[in-house]
């Protein structure tokens, strides 16, 4: 696996396989990888001849007091795990790299609607910063197919939207969540957690497992069913920050006509701040 750290050899080494007629994949992640992000390596071994991952601790997608400093940097562990999955590429570009000495000059992407309910709301300015990165990655390394997990449920629908509205030339594929033995999703936020908060984490799979069978049901209560499961959050020692049932395409509320549907789940605990969620076809 060769690092690079400079877009215009990434830009070189993407060109070579183009014209050798070789399909390119991109990984695109913040690192301290897991499970989950290996799923996406996998997945974009399989479609495509060429794969490629990205390191980049975003500063442009955290807020003023979130753990942009606190996020762990583990390039070495991340870079023997990626050789060790067929990864081709990794690109680990500085923040001067990608955004030049003055990053508030940056030219920003905002994608309209679909953020500003959920994660948007809760972290203002977050998807631009997920637009701005991941389109500026898309033009550095010209993919034919982008993989994205569907644990970031909003994001993957926030960057389906940014390249429908673009016009961008790459296919995306979602991946589904990969999961602890007790349910949690693998993220790299559980660092930040004690052995019992870890515990009790669990606790928003085992929500949505119980709202999901409830809708699968026939229950359309949709406002109880939240109402329960905030209850049930608070009872295992997490303070939900939302947990609703949507429209799987737009995000809107749940209405009884809808058969697409998805369970959105942000709670915090300890030091983390956790999401997740389910799909469900009724
Ligand atoms: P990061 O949180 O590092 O995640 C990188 C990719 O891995 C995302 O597409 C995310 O959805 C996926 N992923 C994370 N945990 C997963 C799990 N348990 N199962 C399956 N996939 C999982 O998401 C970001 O970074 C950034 O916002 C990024 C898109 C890289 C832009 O900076």
């Amino acid at each position: 696996m060769r690092l690079v750290t400079e877009s215009k050899y990434l830009r070189a080494l993407v060109a070579e396989q183009r014209s050798n007629g070789n399909t390119v994949g991109l990984v695109p992640t913040m690192g301290n990888l897991h499970a989950g992000h290996m799923q996406l390596v996998t997945e974009a071994r399989q479609q495509c001849d060429f794969v490629i991952s990205t390191i980049f601790v975003n500063p442009l997608q955290f807020g003023p007091t979130e753990d942009l400093d606190a996020y762990p940097r583990t390039l070495e562990a991340d870079k023997n795990l990626l050789a060790e999955n067929g990864c081709n590429v990794l690109f680990a570009p500085s923040v001067e790299e990608i955004y030049g000495t003055d990053p508030r000059q940056q030219t920003t992407i905002h994608v309209p609607g679909i953020t500003e309910k959920y994660c948007g709301a809760s972290r203002p300015g977050h998807f631009d910063g997920v637009a701005t990165v991941v389109c500026k990655l898309f033009n550095l390394s010209n993919p034919d197919v982008a993989f994205f997990g569907l644990k970031d449920y909003q994001q993957f629908l926030v960057i389906k939207k940014l390249v429908r509205d673009l016009g961008l030339a790459v296919e995306l594929k979602g991946v589904e969540t990969v999961r602890e033995a007790s349910g949690l999703a693998m993220s790299s936020r559980n660092g930040y957690l004690s052995k019992q908060e870890r515990k009790n984490a669990a606790s928003i799979y085992h929500c949505l497992q119980n709202t999901a069978s409830a809708l699968a049901s026939g229950n359309k209560a949709f406002s109880e069913l939240e109402a329960q499961a905030i209850t049930a959050l608070r009872e295992d020692g997490l303070e939900p920050d939302y947990y609703a049932i949507c429209n799987a395409e737009n995000l809107a509320a749940a209405s009884s006509k809808d058969r697409n549907l998805v369970i959105l789940a942000a709670a915090r605990i300890g030091a983390s701040r956790l999401i997740d969620n389910l799909r469900l076809t009724i």
